[in-house]
């Protein structure tokens, strides 16, 4: 089939060449011409494990081509996704639909033959029985320019296999048994052929899926994180309490890891827009628990500060601490709401002398925080430390030997904000190894 792709972000750069590799041929579309140039090159400017290779295929192919024309996208297409990003609003907690309006707006005015547009954006209940009105007002196709919504649950760091291999797919849409589903089938053939879950539904349930799913992860993330501040109180073990809860097959081990909590360009923002969307249809009271589950994931990050405060003898003021880590997770460069980097800027405010390092997220890390130190191995930023704080898991960490390690260091004390490292082995080695939620 031909297909658009709309958006080429995180989402939308996967997407594509992922569509390509189950041979569909691929139109992407974006509005930054820098980065459309970039990935017809076959360059993804971001990264991820394995996309660039795989975007350089079918750029070599011909199957995969990158353009800026809507009018180009539109004669091109049978089907358009629409990956675009929504974004916080600056200064409230609800989501930026501009891009996602764009995108009806611009490519509608091209559709004049009967059309389908599917989004994958995660957008506030309701966007998408909106975007079917306006796409149908604004397309000379009318009527027969359909929208449809198919969110995307895919994580950084493992995109490629969770468009490959999702664990389920999800067509919201329109009117039961229509045309759009028909073409959604076609499109994610060889995905259904191989037993992928698939649940068809109307706009509001497909789009709520999304918001419920990254609700549901947040708030395991900051249950197991409230157990911590219960363990910190009372001397247990949260990583031991995890690992015998996760042996229950209805609460199960995955993001049952406390530590430093979530951040990250979805779930921080997702839960807000949730709770605000919650507001507007009079429903606030049933998302009140996420406003809990937001203070929690903060107050790990304040923990983090005084944990480091409390090894420093007290005060921060002139101690140099390493930072292992920038990215918000290990396997990305993403530092959107990067916990690592929150913690490393608030010690500097409080006077530390920082020394920031992260084996991708350097150059992102540097143009967020330009004032922040940084280092160019975990070893230089560690050289003459009063403190290291391992904040972000990048394996690369948990592979240092502990015991040359501590030979540079000032001071051989470790804060472990993931509860990563092998606190044996770092103690063994002549360190000081503290960590969140443990004795
Ligand atoms: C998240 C969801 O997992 C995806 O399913 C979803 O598609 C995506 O958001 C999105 O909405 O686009 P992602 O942001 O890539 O994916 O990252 P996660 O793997 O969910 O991690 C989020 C944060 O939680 C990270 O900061 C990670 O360090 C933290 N985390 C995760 C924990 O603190 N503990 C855990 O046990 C797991």
């Amino acid at each position: 089939m031909r297909l658009t792709v709309i958006g080429t972000g995180y989402l939308g750069a996967t997407h594509a060449a992922c569509m390509a590799e189950i041979g569909h041929e691929v139109l992407g579309l974006d509005v930054q011409t820098e980065r459309i140039a970039a990935l017809q090159s076959g360059r993804v400017p971001f990264y991820e494990p394995g996309l660039e290779d795989l975007l350089a295929k079918h750029v070599a192919s011909g199957r995969l081509r990158f353009t800026t024309s809507y009018a180009e996208a539109a004669e091109f297409g049978e089907v358009h996704f629409s990956c675009v990003g929504t974004p916080q609003k600056s200064g409230e907690p609800g989501a930026d639909l501009r891009h996602v309006d764009a995108v009806v707006d611009s490519l509608a005015p091209h559709l004049h033959h009967p059309t389908l547009l599917v989004g994958k954006s995660t957008v506030p209940v309701g966007t998408a029985e909106r975007l079917a009105e306006r796409l149908a007002r604004l397309a000379p196709a009318g009527a027969d320019a359909q929208l449809a919504w198919n969110p995307e649950f895919l994580r950084e760091g493992f995109a490629i296999d969770d468009t490959l291999r999702p664990d389920r797919l999800v067509f919201g849409l329109g009117t039961p048994d229509s045309a759009a589903e028909t073409l959604l089938r076609q499109v994610y053939a060889p995905l259904l052929d191989r037993g992928t879950p698939l649940v068809t539904t109307d706009f509001a349930t497909a789009e709520l899926v999304k918001a419920a799913a990254n609700a549901f992860l947040a708030t395991k993330i900051s249950f197991i994180n409230a157990m911590a501040e219960v363990c910190e109180a009372s001397g247990a073990d949260v990583t031991q309490l995890s690992r015998a809860l996760s042996y229950d097959p209805r609460i199960g081990g995955r993001f049952l890891n406390a530590g430093l909590g979530f951040g990250g360009g979805c779930l921080p923002k997702d839960i807000r827009a949730f709770m605000a969307r919650a507001a507007e249809l009079g429903v606030d009271q049933a998302l009140t628990f996420l406003h809990e589950v937001d203070a929690i994931n903060m107050r790990r990050r304040d923990r983090m500060v005084e944990l480091a405060r409390e090894q420093c003898g007290g005060d921060l003021l002139g101690r140099r601490i390493a930072v292992w880590g920038a990215a918000f997770k290990p396997d990305s460069d993403d530092v959107r709401d990067s916990p690592a980097l929150n913690v490393a800027a608030r010690l500097q405010l409080h006077g530390a002398d920082v020394a920031v390092y992260d084996p991708k997220a350097m150059d992102n890390a540097r143009k967020m925080y330009p004032s922040l130190g940084y280092a160019a191995s975990p070893t230089e930023a560690a050289q003459g430390a009063d403190l290291v704080l391992h904040l972000t898991e990048w394996q690369e960490f948990a592979d240092l030997d502990p015991v040359l390690l501590a030979d540079e260091v000032a001071h051989p004390r470790m804060l472990d904000g993931r509860n990563a490292l092998d606190p044996q082995r770092w103690r063994g080695a002549g360190w000081t190894y503290r960590a969140l939620g443990r004795p």
